[in-house]
């Protein structure tokens, strides 16, 4: 095991590429990839263990906090969270600070992927894609730099009450989306929504795409699809798709990814 850790979860390539610029800058680190469950828990031998993850409906992605709880760190550790959102940071935060303490943390605003309720660029503060991916890459540098010195947060990471509720509320939310996915004749039947899904909720016959009742909203499918034929309904048909100009399918299944 490398001498960082960083858990990261990432549907649509957001955290994955603000996990790899911090991964880059500190050299020596597995980024370790929560789409599945993650290939290592145990990382009591880690001199600092990381968590990068969006905001899903004003909390965690899907199984994120399950996996979370499985997760061993040394009370030595130095470890930091860096959350990604459109407008609000929500209660993800504060739920993993509440099962493994985080002596660094910072939330940013990156373009909005819940295709169904916004454009991307409708995030907070509105701006294009490669506004907000140029900001992202300069926040990634100071937040490595930040966390390879061991500065610790003053500010306490507040319990987002509100954002508990909201989220609470949010399964039945995004499984009720997920029954309006439907691949239009569009598809030239490649296979890469079911071999991006990290809830495994799409099969793909070879001959049709079938899409399960365990969908947790990442757009993946919708984000990824090279002939833009997944929709959530009508309202995603005229809509741009956006995924992270850096991240590709095969980075986002990976289990582990080292930076030496
Ligand atoms: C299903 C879903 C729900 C989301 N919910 C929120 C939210 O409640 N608040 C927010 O500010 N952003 C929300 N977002 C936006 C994401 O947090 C943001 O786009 C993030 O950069 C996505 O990271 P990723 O590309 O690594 O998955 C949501 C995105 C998706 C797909």
């Amino acid at each position: 095991m490398k001498e960082n850790v960083i858990f990261c979860y990432s549907g649509t390539g957001n955290c994955l590429d603000m996990a790899k610029n911090i991964a880059k800058k500190l050299g020596n680190t597995d980024i370790v990839m929560m789409r599945k469950y993650p290939a290592v828990t145990d990382v009591r031998e880690a001199k600092r263990v990381g968590f990068v993850v969006p905001c899903y409906g004003g909390g965690l992605p899907g199984h994120v906090e399950r996996y979370i709880r499985d997760i061993k760190v040394s009370p030595d550790a130095y470890t930091f969270g860096i959350g990604q959102c459109a407008a609000y940071k929500g209660e993800g935060l504060s739920k993993i600070n509440e099962l493994i303490p985080l002596k660094y943390w910072a939330v940013l605003s990156h373009q909005c992927t819940c295709i169904y309720l916004f454009p991307h660029n409708l995030m907070l503060p509105k701006m294009s894609a490669e506004r907000a991916q140029a900001r992202s890459e300069d926040h990634a540098e100071q937040f490595a730099e930040d966390i390879k010195n061991g500065v610790i947060t003053k500010k306490k990471i507040s319990k987002a009450y509100l954002n508990r509720l909201e989220h609470a509320a949010w399964p039945a939310i995004a499984r009720k989306k997920a029954q309006a996915l439907k691949a239009n004749s569009n598809c030239i039947k490649c296979g890469q929504c079911a071999r991006i899904c990290p809830a495994g909720n799409i099969r793909y016959t070879g001959d049709a795409v079938i899409f399960g009742d365990k969908c947790i909203s990442c757009m993946g499918c919708v984000q990824y699809c090279p002939k833009q034929a997944i929709n959530v309904g009508k309202v995603t048909e005229k809509r741009e798709r956006y995924h992270n100009p850096n991240i590709t399918v095969e980075d986002l299944t990976q289990d582990i990814i080292s930076f030496d």
